[in-house]
């Protein structure tokens, strides 16, 4: 698993050559993230789905449905008339609804790149990776948003994306590829590797980061094996030191490049 030294506008960078067919935004609020794919992801159609609606029809519920019905009114007018010219040409589409309507609205194995960022709790996380999941094409991406092991964010916020994530590529054949550093980290994730379409795409994602020198840390398989088991509070460690040598960026280069592995493993090692 790789720690990108780009953050998530910058790690798109990575599939600019890509030529994908379906892809999807789960949870887009006012586009902000939307604006970013589109400006740098060449596809056919971008399906933008949040429910911009109240929490009252979800089944599972989290504090990010927690949003007044003019409020979200206002958000979907607003995605709306951003993207005015592209829904005329159906090369954006919107769908107002629940992520559990993946199901209905997508086949299985059809989108090429889905952006997971609807809701954050544990459970929301589990099921709507299972949908996505289930909905990307073999050898093809799903991200993900919040993929945070931060102490504080943790406790404010109730996200149990990083335990949920962890626990499904275990158990799924998703592998993490890469994430982003900021503060709350977006995960890059491929299914089904190790199928012809997943080997190819891995290796062109992966040569483009190679080529942008865009490696901050790279963990061996045993590391990351270390890292799920030891779970959350690894990435805790992890993760603020990330944040930190973020915040040092212009100034650490070398510190960068010749501490960060020992570094995170002798955290790792102070937990245990
Ligand atoms: C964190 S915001 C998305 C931000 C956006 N991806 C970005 O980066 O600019 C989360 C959005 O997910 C939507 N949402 C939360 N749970 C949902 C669910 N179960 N189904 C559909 N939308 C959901 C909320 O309405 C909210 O607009």
């Amino acid at each position: 698993m790789i720690v990108l030294k780009s953050n998530r506008r910058e790690m798109l960078k990575h599939f600019h050559d890509f030529e994908f067919e379906d892809i999807l935004e789960v949870g887009v609020e006012r586009g902000v993230y939307s604006e970013c794919i589109l400006e740098n992801i060449q596809m056919k159609t971008f399906h933008l789905l949040d429910l911009w609606g109240s929490k009252s029809s979800a089944s599972h519920a989290d504090s990010c449905l927690d949003i007044p019905l003019d409020v979200n009114e206002a958000r979907y007018d607003l995605v709306k008339n951003k993207f005015a010219k592209e829904l005329s040409l159906e090369k954006v589409k919107m769908h107002r609804n629940l992520s559990e309507d993946i199901p209905k609205l997508f086949d299985r194995d059809s989108l090429d790149f889905i952006y997971l960022d609807a809701g954050h709790t544990y459970e929301t996380v589990k099921h709507d990776m299972m949908n996505c999941f289930e909905h990307l094409k073999e050898g093809y991406f799903l991200l993900g948003h919040d993929f945070t092991g931060n102490p504080e964010e943790l406790k404010r916020s109730g996200f149990g994306v990083l335990k949920a994530v962890l626990e499904f590529t275990k158990n799924n054949d998703l592998q993490i590829l890469a994430y982003s550093t900021d503060i709350n980290p977006s995960f890059i994730a491929i299914k089904n590797p190790d199928s012809n379409a997943g080997k190819n795409n891995k290796l062109k994602f992966i040569e483009s980061i190679q080529n942008a020198d865009d490696i901050l840390i790279e963990f061996d398989d045993a590391f990351t094996e270390q890292c799920s088991i030891v779970g959350t509070a690894c990435f805790n460690h992890a993760g603020n030191w990330i944040k930190r040598c973020r915040d040092g960026y212009e100034n650490t280069f070398s510190w960068r490049i010749t501490s960060p592995l020992r570094k995170v493993r002798s955290l790792i090692n102070n937990f245990k």
